[in-house]
Order: C-alpha cells, then structure tokens, then sequence
C-alpha cells in the first residue's frame, strides 16, 4: 500500500508528478492555451464583481490561502484577506452580501473552517471550496468549489494536497483574471504553458532526493531553524518552517526574509540553519542582501535556487537547485525540497513521519 517507500508521506512526496497533472488534467489545456473550470466559471461574474475575497483555512491549507493572496491580487486586482479559520469565527468578523469567501481544506472536515464557513454563508456570502476529499463536509456546505483530486493523503503531514491547492488556485487565478480582463492574454497563456510543465519539472526535482537526504544527515542535529523567503516564496517558507517542526520536532520558524531584522536575527550564530527559498524572481536582489547578512553573522545558509543562479552559490553553505519557472509558477517547485528535506530529517531522526506525535489528519474538533 505504500508502494514500496518506507513511508506514506514519501510515497505522497513521489506522487506529486502525477497528482499535480491530476488536478490539471481536463481543466488546463496548454494547446489550446485556455482553463476551463466549470465550478468558477458558474460564479465567474460574482467572483470577478466581488469587493473582495476572503480566504479561510488552517494549517497547509492557510499557506496555500496566503499565496493565493499574493497571486489573485497580482493577476485579478481583487483585495483578499487570508485569515485562520479559528480567529474569524470567534471575532465577529464583518462580511457583505456578495463577499467571496474561499474555504481551502484537504479534509473537508476542518471543524474550525466547516464552522466559520457556515457563519458567513449565514451572513449572504458566495462559498467556494477548494477541498480534496469529494463529498466531504466543506464540500457540501460550499455553494461551488474546485476539487483538487489528489487522491488520498495518509501521511499527516499534507503535501501532495497542499501542491494540488496551489495548482487550484493558480487555475482560479488564471480564470478571474482573463473574465475580468486584469491579466494580459500573453501573460495567461504563458503562464499556462508553464502550469502544463510543472508536473514535468518537479520529477527532475525528485531526481535530487539523494543530495537533500545527504543535506539532512548534515543539518539533522539542529535545534532550531529558519525559513526566509519573499513574495510568492514567502508564503513556501512558513510552510517548509511547518513541515519540519512537524515531522522532525526540529523549532523552526518562517519569515519573511526583511522582517528577520526585526527581530530573529538575534537567533543567528554558526550552529543556527537559515533556509532561503531564493528562486529567480522580482525580489531575487533582495533576498540576496537578506543572505548576505546571514553570512556575516555566520548563519548556514542552505538555498532553494534556480539553475543559472551564480551569486547565491557564492553566499550559501548549500544549495538545491530548480528549473527556472515563472515567479507565480516557482512555489509549487521551491516547495518540493522542504518537504524532502523535513521527511530525511525526521526519519534520521528515528522518528515515525507518518503519525508524529500529537497530531491528527484531521482536526475535527475545535
Ligand atoms: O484538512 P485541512 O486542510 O483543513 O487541514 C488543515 C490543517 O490541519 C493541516 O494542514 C495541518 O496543518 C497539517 N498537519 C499540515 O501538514
């Protein structure tokens, strides 16, 4: 049943060409340079009309909402808020008739989303779901939706879920964005083109697994650890700070890289590991300064980079390098290394990835 990976979460790691495609299939289509949504487009006037969109969603699921954030205000000019499903039911938070809310749950059964996405629906707003399992509670409750057909996920850890939440939302982003005209038909099919890739790129990806094992041996006595990115790769580093707290019980925590002066820089000295998710993109420049004080408080920098990159192999202590992407496109690369990175570390560590300690699949109590 783990189709000979040690564990779930590995095989789920592994899986991610296909899950990916999976959930692009019958919906992109790169020939005809077009995405076809059929949940979106019934609501396409509503949506791209909308005042705003507000995102709910816990864990995973609330970085994937943070990204979408960054990635529908860039290419359909909608404001969106991002909030965490437990604090927006209890603070009597204000919602419009009319408002979006998008409610992003592998589950389905998220007690604190189900709930808060019930309060709003009370309150006139438009549901749409972004969930994984089919006929699952959220799914249900939501007026529309988009299935992100990853199959399965045992491993408590969510990874392919969360990667086929990205691909949804980069679909949606494409949709509202060409309905409402805030996104160029150059931009749309080339970023459709590179969506259609992705499944392609991330088994060259894989192809590492051995090199990030050999990373983990060596940073795997760790205390603590930071996650830096900006932009679109901010949003990659909260959730690769949550894959390795999860799986190796390793502190970790994840910044936006400027904000780290503000504070968690007090943190590094030689033995302190700095993650940077520094892929090629507007922000590239910045996040190479946010290095270079890394370095000069002796931090170890180890670096998600894009092939072609040859000035932050000059700062890091390691690097892990990608195929170049489009920057709306990276995250769902940039991802796939934390994850490897967070399992090789856990299972150095001795300790059981699939079930860590403390935590289910599924919170479904508050
Ligand atoms: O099923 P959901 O996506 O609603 O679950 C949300 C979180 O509980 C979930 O993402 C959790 O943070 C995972 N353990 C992350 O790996």
């Amino acid at each position: 049943e783990k189709g000979g990976y040690d564990h779930f979460m590995l095989k789920e790691i592994f899986e991610q060409p296909q899950t990916i495609f999976d959930c692009l299939r019958g919906r992109l289509d790169a020939e005809q340079g077009h995405v076809v949504l059929s949940g979106i487009q019934k609501y396409a006037t509503q949506i791209s009309e909308a005042h705003r969109i507000i995102i709910i969603a816990c864990g995973t699921s609330w970085h994937a909402g943070l990204l979408a954030e960054y990635i529908i205000e860039e290419l359909c000019r909608i404001p969106v808020e991002v909030e965490y499903a437990s604090e927006f039911r209890y603070r009597n938070p204000i919602v419009h008739k009319g408002d979006v809310i998008m409610a992003i749950s592998q589950s389905g059964e998220t007690a604190d989303t189900l709930v808060a996405i019930e309060k709003a629906k009370e309150q006139g707003a438009i549901i749409l779901g972004i969930v994984n399992v089919v006929g699952s509670s959220i799914a249900r409750l939501s007026h529309t939706g988009v299935y992100t057909h990853a199959g399965p996920e045992i491993g408590v850890a969510s990874t392919k879920a969360f990667t086929a939440q990205l691909a949804v939302i980069m679909m949606i982003a494409l949709v509202i964005g060409k309905e409402k005209g805030t996104l160029s038909h150059d931009k749309y099919l080339q970023l459709i083109r590179e969506l259609a890739e992705v499944p392609e790129k991330v088994k060259l990806i894989l192809q590492q697994n051995d090199s990030i094992k050999a990373l983990a041996e060596k940073y795997k006595d760790a205390t603590d650890a930071l996650y830096l990115g900006r932009g679109y790769n901010f949003p990659i580093a909260l959730e690769g700070a949550l894959k390795l707290k999860e799986i190796s019980y390793i502190h970790a925590e994840g910044y936006p890289a400027a904000e780290m002066k503000h504070g968690p820089i007090a943190l590094v000295t030689e033995t302190l590991p700095v993650v940077f998710v520094a892929t090629k993109d507007s922000y590239h420049e910045k996040v190479i300064s946010n290095m270079q004080e890394i370095k000069a408080r002796k931090g170890k920098i180890i670096a998600i980079i894009t092939e072609g990159d040859l000035v932050s192999p000059t700062l890091a202590d390691d690097v892990v390098i990608l195929p170049p992407a489009d920057e709306i496109i990276a995250p769902l690369l940039s991802t796939i290394p934390m994850q490897l990175l967070a399992y090789h570390i856990g299972v150095a560590k001795g300790y059981d990835v699939d079930k860590p300690r403390n935590l289910a699949k599924s919170v479904t109590v508050e």
